[in-house]
């Protein structure tokens, strides 16, 4: 089936980059979120990133013409009307199983669902349905409408066309695809991520190397532009918490156990980037200014 109308559902961070980027891609997308504010935030977004993305000429076509292609709803029955739906809410299970099972309904039959979880293993999320062989896993990276990394997961049952499918929707959203061979908990980016950046944290915690130490060493030695425990704080040390617990939770003999450390900053409200602290300092203008371990 060629798909032409997606519905994004889940209009947080991560949501709204997806709609954008889908619209980018010549497609109509209906943005679906609980709540009108997440999707008065994510049109404003959108607009900001298109007038830029523009404004660079990296978006060939007028911000208001992509944006013509985005609607907005709070019903999830808007999926109703769509070829493929794309789920970007909370990473919890029972939370995704509720909304899977209910897209799973609303879905016309053959319609595609890919979930953009970070963790979760996609066979699983795919059991939450009644349509695992049309079940995918499409995870995007943040800055979604600047990033170009989609890793795309199979499930046990995922069928060579939803496959397929799912790599033309990236391919039209701009992305380069890397298709995950084994579906395991946090996949490639986020296990590999994750096992440098809490052993980073761990190093830290037993005093082996200071916060400046240990980021200063991976961008000067490792060609990265920002340490991992400034990635990290960009990406949200709540958000790492929960990524890295999910996938202890589900390989608890595997490298990535939540640090004591990320634990304490994040009881402490001290989220990275997004709060003004993490490991590092930031002024209002989300700029580094000093080690805050
Ligand atoms: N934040 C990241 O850097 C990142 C990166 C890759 C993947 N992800 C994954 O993307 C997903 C979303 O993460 P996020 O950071 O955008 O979260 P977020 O909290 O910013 O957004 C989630 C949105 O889902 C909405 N929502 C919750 N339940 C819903 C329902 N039943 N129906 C409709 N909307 C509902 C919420 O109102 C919220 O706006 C998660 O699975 C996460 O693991 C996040």
């Amino acid at each position: 089936m060629s798909i032409q109308r997606i519905a994004v559902v889940g209009g947080g961070f991560m949501g709204g980059g997806i709609a954008q980027c889908a619209a980018q891609g010549g497609y109509d997308v209906t943005l679906v979120d609980l709540k009108q504010e997440a999707l008065d935030k994510a049109l404003a977004d959108m607009r900001d990133s298109l007038g830029r993305l523009c404004g660079k000429g990296i978006v060939k076509e007028p911000a208001e013409a992509v944006l013509a292609r985005i609607s907005t709803s709070t019903e999830l029955e808007a999926v109703a009307g769509v070829d493929a739906v794309i789920e970007a809410v909370f990473e919890r299970i029972p939370v995704k199983q509720d909304v899977l099972g209910k897209i799973d309904a609303l879905l016309p039959a053959g319609g595609l669902i890919a979930s953009n979880t970070s963790t979760i293993p996609i066979t699983m999320l795919a059991g939450f349905t009644s349509r695992p062989e049309s079940f995918v896993g499409m995870h995007f990276f943040s800055p979604v409408p600047v990033n170009p990394l989609l890793e795309i997961i199979p499930g046990a049952a995922t069928s060579p066309d939803a496959l397929a499918q799912a790599e033309e929707l990236g391919v039209r959203f701009g992305k380069r695809n890397f298709v995950v061979k084994k579906d395991v908990p946090g996949f490639i980016m986020n296990r590999v991520f994750g096992a440098m950046t809490c052993e980073a944290m761990r190093l830290v915690e037993s005093g082996v190397g200071t916060v400046e130490d240990v980021d200063g060493g991976m961008t000067t030695g490792y060609g990265m532009t920002l340490g991992p425990l400034a990635i990290a704080d960009l990406a949200g040390l709540d958000v790492c918490l929960m990524a890295f617990g999910n996938i202890a939770e589900l390989d608890p003999d595997g490298p990535i156990q939540p640090p004591e450390i990320l634990k304490q900053r994040v009881a402490a409200g001290k989220f990275g980037r997004k709060s003004g602290e993490g490991f590092w300092k930031y002024d209002a203008r989300g700029k580094a200014t000093g080690p805050a371990v």
